[in-house]
């Protein structure tokens, strides 16, 4: 049986569908002093429960949901629980930049780990300092890529010629790469720095875009101020045609019309979060890692 959570429904039709299992079903309210309710109210005893929900738009909020569900699919005897949290929230507070801060995905990573779920997927979780995320959520952690089914995407709908693949920071170079060779191209990185949360700068030194289309690759679009910035720093360096492409877009605040205000082609995110521009499913790769697993 396939659960989606309040930001994971859509996803839970579309793999039901896909694998032709039974959807379950679910109620979540809130009490008026805002505590969160559950309900499960399909019968799971003795099944393999997927559950998906992402921790997106009120992060603290699907975190809670999330643990809740999980630990309530447990309780109620399902026989195996399998977790998809296509989009990992505090990933990027994977440090204590500032004395005293909290090193959130750490624990997160505990709460997860006390429920003892028997898989945990993600998709494309913003991985810097901590390599392996395995390290932080257990053994049973698997982080998949929607960056192949982006260039896919990129593939069909663009006859993209003397092109290069760009990742606006240090750390997209793992999404780049694949982007790259997805392509059959060559990528680069630009150098970032960030100045607020919703301003950043961007220095491209030692890539060459000078009348080449680009695609940009990056895990999260929030604010916009990253593609913003790194889309500018393309364009005074004469890059042609600009594909923005992201996995988990976001799209906080005014982010999207900030972003339809450039100079682009196109601007492609997936469906770990639902948005406008969630144009591409990750479906197919939950699934055919579902599929792997459910054998064993
Ligand atoms: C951080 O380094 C991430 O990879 C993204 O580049 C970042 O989260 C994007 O945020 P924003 O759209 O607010 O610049």
């Amino acid at each position: 049986m396939v659960l989606g959570g309040t930001m994971g429904l859509h996803l839970a039709v579309r793999i039901a569908k896909l694998m032709n299992i039974e959807l379950g079903d679910i109620e979540v309210k809130k009490f008026p002093d805002g505590e969160t309710y559950i309900r499960v109210k399909s019968n799971v005893e003795g099944k393999n429960v997927i559950y998906i929900n992402s921790l997106q738009r009120n992060p603290n909020d699907q975190v809670i949901e999330t643990i809740y569900t999980l630990e309530t699919l447990r309780d109620l005897g399902a026989e195996k629980v399998i977790a998809i949290i296509p989009y990992m929230a505090y990933a990027r507070q994977d440090d204590r930049f500032n004395p005293g801060e909290a090193i959130s995905i750490r624990i997160l990573g505990k709460l997860f780990r006390s429920i003892k779920v028997d898989r945990i997927y993600t998709i494309d979780m913003h991985l810097h300092r901590i390599r392996d995320p395995r390290e932080v959520f257990g053994e049973g952690f698997r982080n998949l890529t929607a960056v192949k089914e982006l260039a896919k995407y990129v593939k069909k709908h663009y006859n993209l010629e003397n092109t290069v693949v760009i990742g606006p920071d240090e750390e997209s170079e793992q999404w780049a790469k694949i982007m790259a060779e997805e392509l059959g191209v060559d990528f680069g990185v630009l150098e970032k720095r960030r100045i607020t949360a919703e301003q950043v700068t961007i220095e491209a030194k030692g890539v060459n875009v000078k009348e080449r289309d680009v695609v940009i690759v990056d895990d999260i679009i929030s604010t916009g101020g990253t593609i913003e910035a790194a889309v500018k720093a393309l364009g005074n360096l004469g890059a042609r045609n600009i594909i923005v492409t992201c996995a988990h877009p976001l799209l906080v605040g005014n982010a999207l019309p900030r972003l339809l205000k450039l100079n682009i082609v196109d601007l492609i995110g997936t469906d770990t979060v639902l948005s406008p521009i969630s144009k591409v499913s990750v479906a197919p790769v939950l699934v055919e890692a579902l599929k792997k697993d459910l054998k064993t």
